[in-house]
C-alpha cells in the first residue's frame, strides 16, 4: 500500500503504527534522503539543497532509491510513505512492482485544512541522535528538548522552519496533488480524514484497508 497526502499530514506517524501492526516494510524515500544527507554519500550532497528548501528531489534520484528499497525489502509486504511524488514516479513505480510482481493494492490519501497542516509540520521535533518524533503540543517529550528514548536533544527539521513549510504545501499542489488522478483512475485510491487525533485517524486507515475489493 501507499500512504499518499501534504507535508505534515501524518504519514510517517502512520506509516510505523501499520508497520508494526501489521510486519510489513515501512519505506519512506524522506527517511531513506536523510540518512544519506547525514552519512555525506554522494546523493545525499545531491538532495541536501532541495529538501532544506522544500523543492523535491530530482525523480531519478528518487525513484533508484525506491527501487532499490522495495527489490531488497518489499516482496513480503510494504507501506510506502512520500513515494510516489510525481506521475513520472507513479509510471516508474508500476514498473518496478510488476518486475517484483507485487501491484500495489491501495492508495490512502490522507487530507487535513492547511492550519493543521502547518501546526503540525512546526511543532514537529525530532530526536537529533535516535531519530525518535516528537511534537510541542499534541506528541511533548517528558522533559523539553530532551528525548525521552535516549535523553540526546531534540532539534527541529531545517525545512519545517516557515519559509521551507510554505514552499513544500505549494510544491504539493503544483507536482504531488496530480497523482491522486492517477490512482483515482484505477480505483485504488481511499480519501482518509486525517485531521483528528492519531489513534482516530488510524482507526479509519484501517477501516480503510477493509474495503479493498469493494
Ligand atoms: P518527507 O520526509 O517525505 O516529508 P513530507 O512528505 O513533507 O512529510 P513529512 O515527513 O513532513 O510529514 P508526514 O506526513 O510524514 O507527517 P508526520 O507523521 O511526520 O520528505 C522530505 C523532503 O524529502 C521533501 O520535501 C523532498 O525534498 C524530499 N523527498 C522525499 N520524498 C521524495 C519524493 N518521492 N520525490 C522527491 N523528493 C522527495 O507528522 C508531522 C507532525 O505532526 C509530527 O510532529 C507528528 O507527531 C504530528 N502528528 C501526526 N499525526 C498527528 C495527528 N493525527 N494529530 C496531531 N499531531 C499529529
Amino acid at each position: 500500500m501507499a500512504l499518499f497526502g501534504p507535508p505534515g499530514v501524518g504519514k510517517g506517524t502512520q506509516a510505523a503504527r501499520l508497520r508494526d501492526a501489521e510486519g510489513v516494510a515501512h519505506i519512506s524515500t524522506g527517511d531513506a534522503l536523510r540518512k544519506a544527507v547525514a552519512e555525506g554519500t554522494e546523493t545525499g550532497l545531491k538532495a541536501k539543497s532541495y529538501m532544506d528548501r522544500g523543492e523535491l528531489v530530482p525523480d531519478e534520484v528518487v525513484i533508484a532509491i525506491a527501487k532499490e528499497s522495495l527489490q531488497r525489502e518489499g516482496k513480503n509486504g510494504f507501506i510506502l510513505d512520500g513515494f510516489p511524488r510525481t506521475v513520472a514516479q507513479a509510471e516508474a513505480l508500476d514498473k518496478v512492482l510488476d518486475e517484483i510482481g507485487a501491484p500495489l493494492q491501495v492508495v490512502v490519501n490522507l487530507q487535513a485544512p492547511e492550519d493543521e497542516l502547518v501546526r503540525r509540520l512546526s511543532g514537529r521535533r525530532l530526536c537529533s541522535k535516535c531519530g525518535a518524533g516528537y511534537h510541542v503540543e499534541s506528541m511533548p517529550s517528558a522533559v523539553e528538548g530532551k528525548c525521552d528514548a535516549c535523553g540526546a536533544e531534540t532539534v527541529q527539521r531545517e525545512d519545517d522552519k516557515p519559509e521551507a513549510i510554505r514552499n513544500r504545501l505549494q510544491v504539493y499542489e503544483a507536482k504531488t496533488a496530480p497523482v491522486i488522478d492517477y490512482y483515482a483512475h484505477k480505483s485504488i485510491l481511499r480519501n482518509v480524514d486525517a485531521s483528528g487525533p492519531v489513534d482516530e485517524v488510524l482507526r479509519k486507515i484501517e477501516s480503510a484497508l477493509k474495503s479493498i475489493g469493494d
